[in-house]
C-alpha cells in the first residue's frame, strides 16, 4: 500500500496511506484535509487541488503532465516545476515515501 507525507499550508507533516488507483486529491480529502478544496470534484476545471510533489524516491517518475492539466496550472500564480493537480495523479505503490505539499490558496 505505501504511505506519503502531506505538508499542510501550516507546515504540519502528516503520514497518509495510499490507496491503489485512487487520485491523491481523493485520498487527501478522505483524510479530512479540506484546505485542499478540490471544488470541481476532479473534473479538472478548478485547480483548487494544486499540490507540489517532491522528487520521487528511487528515480521513479510521475504520470506525464497532460496539456489540459498544464493549461490549468498555467493559470496559477503559484506554479512551480513540481506543481501538479492532485486529482490527476492516481496512487501507486511506487509513490511510497514521496512528500506532497498543499499549494497556497489562490
Ligand atoms: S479537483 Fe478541480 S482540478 Fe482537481
Amino acid at each position: 500500500m505505501g504511505k506519503f507525507t502531506l505538508i499542510t499550508r501550516a507546515g504540519e507533516a502528516i503520514q497518509i496511506a495510499g490507496r491503489a488507483d485512487v487520485p491523491l486529491m481523493e485520498i487527501i480529502r478522505d483524510e479530512g484535509h479540506d484546505e485542499l478544496m478540490a471544488m470541481c470534484g476532479g473534473c479538472m476545471s478548478c485547480a483548487t487541488c494544486h499540490v507540489y510533489i517532491d522528487d520521487l524516491p528511487n528515480g521513479q517518475t510521475l504520470p506525464e503532465l497532460g496539456p489540459d492539466e498544464d493549461a490549468m496550472l498555467d493559470a496559477s500564480d503559484y506554479r512551480k516545476p513540481s506543481s501538479r493537480l492532485s486529482c490527476q495523479v492516481p496512487w501507486r505503490d511506487e509513490l511510497s515515501g514521496v512528500t506532497v505539499h498543499i499549494a497556497p490558496e489562490e
